[in-house]
């Protein structure tokens, strides 16, 4: 196969959805599809489930979990399918919005009881700013959920997308009988209850045949007549480009736990989602075709051994035949570096490549040489766009207990926040170390990893602290200025950007009105 064959093949893909959605049931049912595993039960859910054990225990298991669950792929038909997966919790949200940097689609799951619920809300959010084309899977037909009509309102008006439905459930809960394909016009009707896995599938050829009734009786059968009619009426069909734009988002109903609707929805997925898309760099676009590799980290994973300091950068392939062994230039630091091992990840397996394409996402061990966000090429200087850090939500700042540990102190705090577990700021006024991140969990991991690997001990304290933006300005002199008129409340985040650290919405209101010339950023690319 040649490399455009193998470019053409891939579909890189991320499921999101709010915890308990079913995230890791369907992850599981695409993976027993693709025959990457063989039974149930095999994919662990990567959810915080904060009871018993003591946190710390916890997050240790999320770490290893997520290393053997970060990448998943397999093939299904002629596709290689690569799963990236995200955290379940959503204080890692910022390490779920890096990993969408990396991908060129998503599968996005609702609960047909619940409907859109925060975290669907807050990823969507993120798909809509890069135009991540969305396929939708309504999940637990089988359960006692809405009305199809309703769900698919409130996702459109609540996620601001517009939809189209390619399979629709009949009946629901304890009365779902299967799904209509829209497309294919045939029946898959539910056999099963909820422990058993059967369907079956028949092809009625036409809607107004008698096949219909015959499968699902009387009323199933002008009930779904007269919805069929009505999404004609109402929704527009799918245009492929439209859904490549993001702009529509085609869905389907399901149930994950009883693999009911997988097929549809998998068959969809490779032929409609993108191959490897082109990317964005401060020096142009780079497409997949280009025989040059190039690529970026967008995660980084500290190993599990406290002994030792490696860690696993993931690098999203982007142009070109990445190969073992061959020297590449590390853009950042202006070096050349060299893999021996690096690793690609089969489902649960992973092993040592010889070579990997655009599309696909390697594991590297790095002894501390890479940042989230550094970009790999065979030579140029370019740096891929797109991995940008967000506003952090909850602020505290670091106060050293141990002062024969400074040192070590500051080491771990870099390697951390290079890890991307939070953001490191520096107060200007009085060079005070500022931690923010998206949620309370993190400060736990970063306090156990800093004892436990670094031998460093650091108490977090309070601190007032709304939200911290990034500033810019297009005359200098204005930003300097405002840095100036507002110094204690100025820090530089790692990068030596300024920050503007805002006490409250109102006092950020009154900057921005005092000095509307100053940009504020919640993103730190912009
Ligand atoms: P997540 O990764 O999105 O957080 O969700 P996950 O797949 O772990 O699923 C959350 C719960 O929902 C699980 O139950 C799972 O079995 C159930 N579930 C998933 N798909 C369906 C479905 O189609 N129908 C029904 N009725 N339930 C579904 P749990 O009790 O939390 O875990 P478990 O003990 O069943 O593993």
């Amino acid at each position: 196969m040649n490399v455009t064959e193998e470019i053409k093949r891939r579909r890189t893909f991320a499921i999101i959805a709010h915890p308990d959605a079913g995230k890791t049931t369907l992850t599981e049912k695409l993976l027993l599809f693709g025959g990457a595993i063989q039974s149930a039960g095999a994919v662990k859910s990567n959810k915080i489930k904060k009871s018993t054990t003591s946190d710390f225990m916890e997050i240790e298991k999320q770490r290893g979990i997520s290393v053997s669950t970060s990448v998943m792929a397999f093939d299904y038909k002629n596709y290689k399918v690569n799963i990236l997966d995200t955290p379940g919790h959503e204080d890692f949200a910022e390490d779920t919005y890096r990993t969408l940097s990396a991908v060129d689609s998503v599968i996005m799951v609702i609960d047909c009881v619940k409907g859109v619920e925060p975290q669907t809300r807050k990823l969507l959010e993120v798909c809509r700013m890069r135009q991540t084309p969305v396929i939708v899977f309504i999940n637990k037909m089988d359960r006692e959920g809405q009305n199809p009509f309703d769900l698919l309102d409130e996702i459109e008006k609540e996620l601001k997308i517009k939809v189209r439905p390619l399979t629709w459930p009949i009946g629901i809960g304890k009365s779902f009988k299967g799904v209509y394909n829209l497309q294919l016009k045939s029946l898959n009707l539910f056999m099963g209850d909820s422990k058993t896995t059967v369907e079956e599938l028949y092809e009625i050829g036409d809607i107004s045949s008698q096949e219909v009734e015959k499968n699902i009786g009387e009323n199933f059968a002008e009930q779904l007549r007269a919805d069929v009619d009505l999404i004609d009426g109402v929704y527009d069909n799918l245009n492929r480009q439209s859904y490549l734009e993001g702009k529509i988002s085609p869905v389907f109903f399901g149930s994950a736990v009883n693999n009911f609707g997988i097929k549809e929805l998998l068959d969809c997925f490779v032929e409609i989602a993108p191959p490897p898309i082109e990317r964005d760099t401060d020096k142009g676009i780079i497409k997949p075709e280009d025989t040059k590799f190039s690529g970026f980290v967008f995660k980084i994973h500290a190993n599990l051994d406290p002994k030792h300091r490696d860690r696993i950068a993931f690098l999203r392939i982007c142009s070109g035949i990445f190969e073992r062994n061959k020297y590449y230039h590390h853009v950042r630091d202006n070096k050349q570096l060299r893999f021996s091992n690096p690793t690609a990840f089969m489902a649960q397996q992973k092993s040592v490549i010889d070579e990997a394409f655009p599309g696909d996402v390697i594991g590297l061990y790095d002894a501390g040489n890479f940042k989230i966000g550094d970009t790999l090429t065979e030579g140029a200087s370019f740096q891929f766009k797109g991995i940008p850090s967000f506003s952090p939500e909850l602020f505290r700042y670091v106060t050293n207990l141990d002062p024969m540990k400074t040192k070590q102190l500051q080491k771990g705090l870099e390697q951390l926040t290079d890890e991307g577990v939070a953001q490191l700021f520096t107060k200007k006024i009085d060079g005070r170390k500022v931690i923010g991140t998206v949620g309370a969990l993190q400060f736990e991991v970063i306090q156990h990893r800093l004892k436990a690997e670094y031998n460093a001990s650091a108490s977090f304290d309070s601190i007032n602290l709304y939200k911290a933006l990034w500033i810019s300005c297009n005359d200098r002199n204005k930003l300097n200025a405002f840095m100036l008129d507002r110094s204690n409340h100025i820090a530089f985040d790692k990068e030596e950007r300024p920050v503007f650290l805002a006490e409250s919405a109102w006092l950020l209101q009154m900057a921005q009105e005092k000095f509307p010339d100053i940009q504020f950023h919640v993103k730190s690319e912009f």
